[in-house]
């Protein structure tokens, strides 16, 4: 169940860097159906489904597993931890909340007082009730890296929210793809890919070893369907969203049509993504060697890069049955 692995996913620990809890809990979920796995030297999850047709292409799918925290960069003697961001974090929407380290130490990341001044990550301390450098030590290093503490929650009947979902919701897409894959003609890899969040690391030297034929990135976009908002485009609950242009790249016109006719095959509504801004590991992939044909399928999700990114299970259905037809037609 879509909903099931989504889940199991949020909850993994998963910086940009420290990605390995999360490729491990994909392996676990999709061992028995893929015919490789390999972790390479970024920490990229790459695995294989052959394809039956020795001629057939070869598909990659890239779906990031690090999100957006914070590392530590120096410890106060109070006891109070000062972080800089790891990726785009909004100091504003960083302030009061509650964060997690790996080995599980918690904290309240707040802003002292601002004299003034707009607030910036400098303000902000996290507090895991120490009471000195030394207490704090013991518990957390500097370079320690914490996220937005995991959450999970439901809104009415079909959208969740959680800190995690960019780009947790995309590796489940991905999971449940090659789950649902049966005997396919074309070769599948799927790359759980790292260090997105801090420029499209992992995509671009697994793009690099994949060497497909033609490449899909998955990712969550941004929402034009809340008070005062309308851009991009994109509403939540009408269907995963098929991207032309964001500031990273053009689709490939046959690829991006490929997706579009995939999803009218499938009964599946698209709908069109134009982003002003913003990037995925599409662009990496597209970019690589003498370029790769690539197209990018968006889920739509709002307050993207805060502790409660929501979507519509009703847009990832949909987007497991499109990239079902894609890799058929393909
Ligand atoms: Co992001
Ligand atoms: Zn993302």
């Amino acid at each position: 169940m879509l909903r099931d692995t989504l889940k199991t996913l949020l909850a993994a620990y998963g910086p940009s860097g420290k990605e390995n809890t999360v490729a491990e809990t994909v392996k676990n979920l999709i061992s028995a159906h893929v015919d490789s796995m390999r972790v390479d030297a970024l920490g990229n999850l790459i695995v294989e489904k052959l394809g039956s047709d020795e001629n057939g292409k070869r598909i990659m799918f890239s779906a990031h597993m690090d999100h957006i925290g914070f590392v530590v960069t120096h410890i106060e003697d109070n006891g109070y931890l000062r972080v800089n961001n790891v990726g785009g974090i909004n100091p504003q929407i960083s302030n009061a909340r509650h964060v997690v380290f790996e080995n599980g130490t918690e904290g309240v990341l707040y802003c002292q007082p601002l004299k003034g001044e707009a607030m910036m990550m400098k303000h902000l301390f996290i507090d895991i009730g120490a009471e000195s450098r030394e207490e704090a030590e013991k518990l957390v290093q500097l370079g320690d890296m914490a996220v937005y503490a995991p959450d999970y929650f439901e809104l009415g009947e079909h959208r969740v929210a959680s800190p995690a979902m960019d780009d947790r919701c995309a590796c489940a897409l991905l999971c449940e793809l090659l789950m649902y894959l049966d005997d396919p003609r074309n070769t599948v890899v799927g790359v759980f890919s790292t260090q997105e969040e801090v420029g499209i690391r992992g995509a671009k030297v697994a793009a690099y070893s994949v060497q497909p034929d033609i490449g899909i990135a998955i990712d969550v976009t941004a929402w034009g369907d809340t008070p005062d908002v309308t851009l991009p485009s994109v509403q939540l609950g009408k269907g995963p969203a098929v991207k032309f242009m964001d500031a990273s790249m053009v689709a490939t016109p046959a690829v991006r049509d490929a997706m579009l006719k995939a999803a009218e095959e499938a009964g599946v509504p698209a709908q069109r993504e134009v982003l002003p801004f913003g990037g995925t590991d599409g662009a990496a992939i597209q970019h690589s060697r003498a370029g790769v044909p690539t197209g990018t399928l968006s889920i739509p999700c709002r307050y993207v890069h805060s502790p409660a990114e929501v979507i519509d299970m009703r847009d990832m259905e949909g987007g497991l049955k499109l990239l079902l037809k894609f890799v058929e037609n393909a």
